[in-house]
């Protein structure tokens, strides 16, 4: 595994690496990440290996999809430990920039997503987190995918506005990307594994599933035959949560593909319970697809 710094020196590695037994023609398999990396993580490099003739991961704490009173300066910083997890997860290639080289000068382009699937849910409770999500995975696309042009990369669920928000963006601008999505990964008892768990004391680390627990609960009552309309349902769940100490942001039942609320009649199989909640001073999300 080799690590590069510029986007420079990242095209020429893909191009020059022997993955398809030719160099210059092997096309991209990449999954991005702010590093810290869990098992989450490393089921996305996996899951990318056979995807494409090169495996690179991106890690990089993009400054841009972090408002100013989050957590960008302590959002953790686990360099030696990530690389050691990707090498062994068979990555190929880590592109670290430092901010000095993805964004050399002030980053006055930027990407302003369609605001009916990026304005709601997490865009609305976090202003302008998918413009720097969009502008900064623009960016590692075209570093990653422009001389080889086109390849695969692999998002998690777990951030699932974020895969829809992408997955329209690659549409729209009919970039020459795969976007795969990866499943889930959770603890024993059901948590989403997540970067900001490491931020949970262990009373709220024990706590932390309610937040599954009742995304569970509110599928199961929206599924339930002559259920309540699903707005006295969210309001429930919203305040079960405000009871077990949480302060929720949003739980709430939308259609998988535009994140809006479902038509009457949805069919099963077709809608995605999501939720966001501070627990203590830890912002978490998930959700669950049903
Ligand atoms: O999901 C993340 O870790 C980030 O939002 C991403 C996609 C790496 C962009 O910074």
């Amino acid at each position: 595994m080799i690590t590069v710094r510029t986007i420079p020196e990242l095209r020429a590695a893909i191009a020059a690496h022997p993955g398809t037994g030719r160099p210059g023609k092997g096309r991209p398999a990449f999954v991005p990440t702010m590093g810290n990396l869990h098992d989450g993580h490393i089921a996305l490099v996996r899951q990318a290996r056979p995807l494409g003739d090169v495996l690179v991961a991106s890690i990089f704490v993009n400054r841009l999809q972090f408002l100013p009173h989050e957590d960008f300066d302590s959002y953790p910083r686990t360099w030696e430990a990530d690389c050691a997890k990707l090498e062994a997860a068979g990555c190929d290639i880590v592109f670290a920039p430092r901010e000095s080289d993805l964004y050399p000068e002030p980053q006055t382009f930027k990407l302003q997503p369609d605001p009916q699937l990026a304005d709601i849910l997490e865009g609305h409770f976090r202003p302008g987190f998918f413009t720097g999500v969009c502008t900064v995975v623009m960016k590692l696309f075209s570093a990653v995918f422009f001389a080889s042009g086109g390849g695969t990369a692999v998002f998690g669920k777990k951030d699932y506005q974020q895969l829809m928000v992408i997955r329209r963006m690659v549409q729209q601008f009919a970039l020459p990307v795969e976007v795969v999505a990866g499943e889930t990964a959770r603890a024993d008892d059901g948590l989403a594994l997540s970067s900001r768990n490491g931020y949970l004391s262990t009373a709220e680390r024990a706590q932390a599933v309610q937040l599954s627990a009742a995304l569970r609960a509110l599928a199961q009552a929206a599924q339930a035959p002559g259920a309540p309309p699903l707005a006295a349902l969210e309001q429930q769940a919203l305040q079960t949560l405000a009871q077990q100490g949480w302060a929720p942001d949003y739980l709430t039942v939308r259609q998988r593909h535009d994140l809006q609320p479902p038509a009457a009649g949805a069919a099963a199989g077709t809608l995605v319970a999501l939720g966001a909640a501070r627990l203590g001073s830890t912002r978490l999300i998930d959700n669950l697809e049903f």
